[in-house]
């Protein structure tokens, strides 16, 4: 009635990469010791195409793969926004990291992950299109904090006040 292994490996994995990535943007983009400040951008820059990899992965694990479908008893426009909430976050999820992209190699500025395994940049230096990318990558972090809010809410009322399977569908990770 829930996830498949697969798929409850790739849904944490990714949680645990997003709860490293928005805490680190926000500290890296403070006014902090560069000390500190140019490891958590290493890391932010590397671990963001990890996470691009890991969703384009997944969605397509997905689309192969459907999971069954929900108990019968939730109502019709619950599922509409269970699903609506999910197709933003995997949109986020792309999004979010294509962005971090464009905006660093736009602005002329080296990804150490990529450059070490020898991938060579995909665009030229362009100002404006670094500029407009940062924005983009900023509204997408506060649109993104704000569906994920929505979805442990809801996995919550399911989980703790419902208890009506729904959670389980996805938690524990390593359960089929
Ligand atoms: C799931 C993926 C990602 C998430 C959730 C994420 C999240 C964030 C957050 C919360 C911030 C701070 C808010 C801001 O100033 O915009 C930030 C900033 C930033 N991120 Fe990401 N990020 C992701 C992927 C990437 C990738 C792949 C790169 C580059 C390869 C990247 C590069 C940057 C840069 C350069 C900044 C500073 C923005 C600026 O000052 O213009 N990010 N990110
Ligand atoms: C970074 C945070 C998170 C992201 C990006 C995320 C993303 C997603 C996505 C995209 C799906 C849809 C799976 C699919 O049908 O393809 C999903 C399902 C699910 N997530 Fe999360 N999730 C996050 C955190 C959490 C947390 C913290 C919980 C538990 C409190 C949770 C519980 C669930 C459950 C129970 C489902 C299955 C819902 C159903 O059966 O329709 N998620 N998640």
């Amino acid at each position: 009635m829930g996830y498949g292994v697969v798929a409850r490996i790739f849904h944490w994995g990714t949680v645990l990469m997003i709860v490293v990535m928005i805490p680190v943007g926000l500290i890296m983009t403070q006014e902090i010791p560069r000390s500190i400040q140019d490891p958590l951008f290493i890391l932010h820059k590397g671990l963001g195409v990890v996470v691009l990899v890991v969703v384009v992965l997944r969605i397509a694990w997905r689309l192969a793969n459907p999971p069954p479908p929900l108990p019968a008893s939730i109502p019709a426009l619950q599922r509409r926004v269970a699903r609506a909430t999910h197709l933003g976050l995997y949109a986020l999820l792309l999004a979010m990291p294509v962005s971090g992209y464009v905006r660093v190699i736009a602005g002329g500025f080296p990804i150490e992950l990529l450059n070490a395994l020898g991938v060579p940049p995909l665009l030229g230096k362009n100002e404006p299109l670094a500029a407009a990318a940062s924005t983009f990558h900023f509204g997408g972090a506060l649109a993104l904090m704000a569906l994920i809010l929505l979805h442990v809410a809801g996995a919550s009322y399911h989980g703790l006040v419902r208890r009506d399977g729904v959670a389980s569908r996805m938690w524990p990770p390593f359960s089929t």
